[in-house]
């Protein structure tokens, strides 16, 4: 058959929200739906790749020919997408919780009298950063996303610096409806400068990102 412009590739993509516990009932979440997380990992088997998908608590099938890894904390995520390296590509697209309960308690908490339960948060491992950032197996192509509402451009600059990656997909999130919607609209943001791409469904972003980062991963010479 065809060999599709992944072909021979590790690709590795997360999506989803995660979802941190407060208690065994209870949780802290988001509102990614994990739409462009499952399209991109779909878009990169229709490639060619090899595909593991990372994904927290989402209401969608997995996609089809794609290795799918059922998590729902970010520290859980964290460990299956350094168990799923080594990767060639990695892609992290899910909404992680930036914080999570310091002390989750193992009964669910009671309404007794005593007052408002005080929910000290402490930070979440920065999964893309950390991958990012690593000595040893780090995919040669590093991809985040950047959900803003605001200064768009600007906070995926910084975010791409910070966070070490290659290639920051930023997106507005404000008001419109992308979060659980069919459409986005992405910036492209490297080093080298910004691409701005029009409004697309999330599967037409998937198909046109995976291609465009098939194009900037360095080519196999060998076997
Ligand atoms: O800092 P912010 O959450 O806006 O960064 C978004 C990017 O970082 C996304 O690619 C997201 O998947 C990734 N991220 C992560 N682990 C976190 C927070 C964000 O991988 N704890």
């Amino acid at each position: 058959g065809e060999q599709g412009a992944l072909a021979g590739r590790h690709v590795l993509v997360t999506s989803g929200p995660t979802h941190e516990a407060i208690d065994p009932v209870r949780y802290i979440a988001n509102r990614s739906s994990g739409k462009q997380g499952h399209a991109l990992a779909a878009a990169a088997a229709a490639a060619g790749a090899r595909v593991t998908l990372v994904s927290g608590p989402v209401a969608i099938p997995d996609p089809e020919g794609v290795e799918t890894v059922h998590v729902e904390s970010a520290r859980e995520m964290l460990a299956a997408v350094e168990a799923a390296l080594p990767a060639d590509i990695a892609i992290f697209a899910a909404a992680v919780a930036d914080w999570r309960v310091a002390d989750a308690t193992p009964e669910k908490m009671k309404k007794d009298g005593s007052g408002l339960p005080p929910l000290a948060l402490i930070e979440n491992p920065d999964i893309l950063a950390t991958v990012a950032h690593r000595q040893s197996a780090r995919p040669a192509l590093v991809v985040g996303f950047a959900a803003e509402t605001q200064n768009v451009i600007a906070y995926a600059q910084a975010k791409l610096a910070r966070k070490g990656c290659d290639l920051i997909v930023a997106n507005d999130v404000g008001g419109t409806g992308v979060m659980g919607g069919d459409a986005n609209t992405v910036h492209l943001v490297t080093r080298d400068g910004v691409e701005n791409w029009p409004t697309l469904a999330k599967q037409e972003v998937a198909t046109r990102l995976m291609a465009h980062i098939a194009g900037l991963v360095p080519v196999r010479t060998g076997v």
